[in-house]
Parts: C-alpha cells; sequence; structure tokens
C-alpha cells in the first residue's frame, strides 16, 4: 500500500478485494458493513485522543493549524487533528481489509479525508428521526464514500446508526417507528456507506458514551472496472433489483463500471428488470436508444446539466 502527499493531496492505493457481485450489491444496498475490524490497541487509542487522554502528535501541520488548536479540537463534534495522527492513517483510514474495500469502490489513488466528524452521544438517549446528512444528492456517481467508525463496543443497546438499505437512490417514506438496520458490532466497526442512504440514531438504553467518527474517502481518477471481475456474471440476466429501482442501482453498476453515458433503458418489464423463472432473458439489453433514469426527480436539491 502506497500514501502519497505530493502536492498537498493525500492518496494512496492498494489491491481492491470487491467482486463484480460485491460491487453490484453495495450499488443495491448502499452500505455494507466490517464487524471489528480495527485492532483494540488502536481502539484505544481513538478513544483516548476523542476524550483528550492523549495530546495531539501530528505527523505534520496544515497551513493554519497549530498543536494547540488542534487540542481544543479534541474533544469537540469536529477533531479534524485525528486524521493528521500516523497511527489513525496506517490502522484505522489504511487499515488493509477497509483501504481494499474503498479502492474497490473509488479506484486507485483514493483521497483520504480533510474532515472528521465525532457524533458523540451520552447514552441512554432518545432515537433522532430518519434523514439524508446535508448536501445529499441522488445520482449514479460515486465520488466519494462515507465511512463511520464505532472506536468502542456498540451494541443496540448503545445506539448504533442504523439505516434503510437501498434508500441512497431517492428519499424514503420514513416512519419514526419503520426499522432499518441496526450497524452494531464490537469495538473496531466500520461502515461504508452512499453518502445519501437514509440513516437515523436510535434509541439507546445502556449507560455510557457513543463516539461515532465519520469521515468521506475520494475518488480522483474517472471510474473503471477495476475491481475483482468475475467473467461469469452476465449483466443481461443479473438481478439489479425490484420495480422502480431496478434502473437505478443498474444505472450505478455502468457508471461505475466507466459506461455510464452509455446507459439506456426502456421500460415495462425490459432490461434491467427481471423476475424469477422468466423463461428467457428481458429485452432491450444495452440498447443504443432509450432513456435514462431522472434521478433530478427525487428532490435532493441539485439540477442537472446547470443552467445556461
Ligand atoms: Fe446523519
Amino acid at each position: 500500500m502506497t500514501l502519497t502527499t505530493n502536492d498537498g493531496r493525500r492518496t494512496f492505493d492498494c489491491e481492491p478485494s470487491l467482486t463484480d457481485t460485491e460491487v453490484l450489491e453495495f450499488c443495491k444496498r448502499g452500505f455494507l458493513l466490517l464487524e471489528g475490524i480495527i485492532d483494540d490497541e488502536t481502539n484505544r487509542r481513538a478513544l483516548d485522543y476523542l476524550e483528550a487522554r492523549r495530546a495531539p502528535q501530528p505527523a505534520f501541520l496544515p497551513p493554519g493549524l497549530t498543536e494547540e488548536r488542534l487540542a481544543e479540537l479534541q474533544t469537540t463534534p469536529e477533531p479534524h487533528g485525528i486524521l493528521l495522527e500516523d497511527w489513525f492513517v496506517q490502522r484505522v483510514l489504511l487499515q488493509p481489509i477497509v483501504a481494499a474495500v474503498a479502492r474497490s469502490l473509488l479506484g486507485p489513488e483514493m483521497g483520504l479525508p480533510v474532515v472528521m466528524s465525532n457524533h458523540r452521544v451520552e447514552t441512554p438517549n432518545k432515537a433522532l428521526s430518519w434523514h439524508n446528512d446535508s448536501e445529499h444528492v441522488y445520482g449514479p456517481e460515486l465520488h466519494y464514500l462515507e465511512a463511520f467508525y464505532f472506536p468502542q463496543d456498540t451494541p443496540p443497546e448503545l445506539g448504533p446508526t442504523e439505516v434503510l438499505p437501498g434508500s441512497h437512490i431517492r428519499r424514503a417514506l420514513t416512519e419514526p417507528d419503520q426499522a432499518g438496520v441496526p450497524c452494531s458490532g464490537r469495538a473496531g466497526t466500520v461502515g461504508i456507506h452512499v453518502q445519501s442512504i437514509a440513516h437515523r440514531r436510535p434509541a439507546s438504553t445502556a449507560s455510557g458514551v457513543r463516539h461515532m467518527l465519520k469521515y468521506n474517502y475520494w475518488r480522483t481518477t474517472p471510474p473503471a472496472r477495476n475491481w475483482l471481475t468475475e467473467p461469469a456474471l452476465d449483466l443481461r440476466t443479473a438481478n439489479f433489483g425490484g420495480h422502480h429501482d431496478a434502473r437505478y442501482f443498474a444505472h450505478m453498476y455502468y457508471w461505475l463500471c466507466g459506461r455510464g453515458e452509455q446507459f439506456r433503458v426502456i421500460g415495462g418489464q425490459g432490461w434491467p428488470w427481471s423476475t424469477p423463472n422468466q423463461i428467457g432473458p428481458s429485452y432491450g439489453f444495452e440498447v443504443a436508444e432509450g432513456y435514462v433514469p431522472h434521478w433530478r426527480r427525487n428532490r435532493d436539491g441539485f439540477a442537472y446539466p446547470p443552467d445556461g
């Protein structure tokens, strides 16, 4: 694994780990969870840093920041200085399994985060509402991934984040009592998701403190199908999801393959929709003329193409 800090950019590269099937599954679910992936010593260091029991030791000081300022930020919702700690970069951001997943989805020379958020909450506490984070945008593009990291054991009783699988393509109609998937796990659990996915903090019942660090990995190269390809995967018959959803998930997969511009659908029972036991592949596979999924109707406040 190589880390490059040239030109003020903090990028790295490594071998990818996800297969075609797993990349497609990520397009459909919008998240994945790696339970207990960070080692215990690093989890302890992270907690010590976030509770100011450990002084900042930045690898370098970016312009405008001082060690005093980094120390002031440690216990705030934005402890950016932890991104300057060598141990955090090497053992959390570049933890080999995490890095290989991110590399699979974002391509080579990925950019490391420049902003760190800590969603610290004292428990027990009530649930938050279902929401999409600020600046979320619906589209087939995957220019960045959001990651979260729990440095302490985070069972359901401590209120881990909860996500709605597949909700990254449009605003989900979410009632307060609608159940999602809890991202619970032992200390060192890391989640990776499409930033636009609907999520919330569920109610917690245990006494304690929950730290949840959130940060982004960034794409710096054009998308290409450069993860672990599976020659046996037949895109004509692959399961891209159900009614209303399949065209969006398929569009995202094609964008990741570097083929987003050519993606067209004809609607109806045509590809990429399919159903089990149909007697032949769906019509409309990779047609030259057809429609592009209308992501902009999904109300995220962004427009494309730009006016004028
Ligand atoms: Fe949120």
